[in-house]
């Protein structure tokens, strides 16, 4: 009988059998560790494509860097889709996740429900296709009135038909009895929205009114078939993952904020931190999902977004900012100046300068907010990660740097230095590329070389 530790590492090989054991080999495309491209391709982490999210194999040659090994316990306290957690349980080791927007909550609590029965599974995904073509075969389909249904987003994103066999979906799935199943079903067809869209739909930033080019136009297909292939791949993939995974593993993935003390992780419980939080870079997550909440009718409008999602996540957009709340006097809250006073004095001056640079542009984005804002939530985030640490174990964070209005904000040092106010005794950060190329013709866009790091931050 292997030992559990035998047992991990034939696990890594069995699955991941292009993986080369040894770190910085080629196999380790370090550079793509802070995107979604290599998850897009594995089994359960492809069940949603979150941009936000980060490679899986980050995760891995940090369980192996770490010797995180069955019976540990890891923690993502950005969770997103459950990138980490989903590793963690392939290797028998124990996670707790944290995710703040529910939606993407959703999405990585569904990606951890492995225990299906598998036949059992089969034959549900049967009887709803079943019921699905039903329905549709004796619906006048050209009568649902999806206009009064949907938002206009939506209704911009496909034909009046297809919006309608997608709505008849949508009902099906919600009336499903079973908890897990019908999450199950819920995110294999969110999963098909984006694919089935007859305009291109990779907003945030691109509103939905550009028509996809004729080959990529979806107009004629047939969205039952879609979901069921989508379904018999999400139940493949559940076989494939099970068959060599570690079972044992308990995972708890908590809808929460993580600037908050989380009552259920104990003090010095946990062996590794692995994450990647926001962004310095004003992407809104909460605008990423829109799609995804306004077709399940979680909200409706941009208001309800923000209610519901932008104002629970922590600063690292304008959209989440009201000016009139704040006071550009002490954006940097006490917390952070009394804890990190060094770093707080090297920021004051650039958050002024942002407020003085707003003024002069046609946007007159609230930079100095965000950025001032980002610091006295992260310092929140480290203080409780360090409280979940063991001695002797390390908090890495995937993260890249920024330059709101061409203001260089070295992100990471100054998260190093914050983690150290909190308590963590030394730090490493290391380069993983350089980014922000694709702006370089963009005279709206500053020219700061920016690039995306490793941090690393040790506990004695
Ligand atoms: C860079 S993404 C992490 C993605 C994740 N690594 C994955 O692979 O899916 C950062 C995540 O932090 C979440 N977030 C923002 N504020 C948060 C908070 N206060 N507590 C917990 N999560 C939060 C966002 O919703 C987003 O999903």
């Amino acid at each position: 009988m292997p030992n559990v530790k035998q047992a991990a590492a034939n696990t890594v090989d069995t699955l991941f059998p292009d993986l080369k054991r040894e770190p910085n080999t080629k196999a380790f495309d370090r550079a793509d560790w802070g995107t979604f491209k290599d998850s897009l391709r594995a089994p359960i982490h492809r069940w949603f494509t979150y941009p936000a999210g980060f490679s899986y194999k980050a995760v891995e040659e940090a369980f192996r860097l770490y010797n995180i090994a069955p019976d540990r316990t890891v923690y993502d306290p950005f969770a997103g889709t459950g990138t980490t957690n989903l590793v963690a349980k392939q290797y028998g080791v124990h996670s707790f996740g944290v995710e703040a927007h529910p939606f993407v909550q959703f999405v990585g609590q569904t990606k951890l429900f492995w225990e299906f029965d598998l036949p059992s599974l089969l034959h549900a995904i049967d009887s709803l296709i079943e019921d699905i073509y039903r329905v549709t075969e004796t619906s006048d389909i050209p009568a649902i009135a999806v206009e009064d249904l949907f938002p206009e987003l939506v209704c911009k994103c496909y034909s009046r038909e297809k919006l309608a066999r997608l709505y008849i979906c949508r009902e099906m799935i919600d009336a499903l009895q079973s908890a897990p199943f019908k999450d199950f079903a819920k995110l294999g067809l969110t999963n098909l929205l984006r694919t089935a869209s007859d305009v291109a739909a990779g907003w945030p930033y691109v509103a939905p009114q550009k028509p996809k080019s004729e080959a990529k136009t979806n107009g004629s297909v047939d969205i039952v078939k879609m979901l069921r292939s989508q379904l018999y791949l999400m139940h493949n993939d559940l076989r494939v993952v099970r068959e060599a995974y570690i079972p044992g593993a308990r995972t708890i993935f908590i809808a929460g904020d993580s600037r908050e003390y989380q009552s259920c992780i104990r003090s010095g419980s946990v062996d590794l931190a692995f994450t990647s939080p926001p962004y310095l870079n004003n992407y809104d997550y909460a605008d990423r999902t829109r799609l995804e909440t306004y077709f399940w009718g979680e909200a409706k409008t941009w208001a309800d977004i923000t209610e519901r999602v932008r104002n629970r996540l922590m600063m690292s957009a304008t959209t989440q900012i009201n000016r009139s709340d704040y006071r550009e006097a002490s954006l940097l809250n006490q917390d952070f100046c009394q804890t990190v006073p060094q770093t707080a004095a090297e920021l004051k001056p650039k958050v002024a300068e942002l407020s003085e640079r707003r003024l002069n542009k046609g946007g007159k984005k609230s930079y100095d907010i965000m950025v001032a804002g980002y610091f006295n939530d992260m310092l929140r985030v480290l203080r409780e990660t360090y409280r979940v640490l063991k001695s002797g174990s390390a908090f890495v964070l995937i993260l890249g740097d920024s330059a709101p209005y061409g203001v260089y904000i070295p992100t990471d040092e100054y998260l190093c230095e914050t983690g150290k106010a909190v308590g963590f005794a030394r730090y490493e950060i290391e380069t993983l590329r350089t980014r922000g190329g694709k702006w370089k013709n963009n005279p709206q866009r500053h020219d700061v070389a920016l690039k995306e790091c490793i941090l690393t931050l040790y506990k004695d």
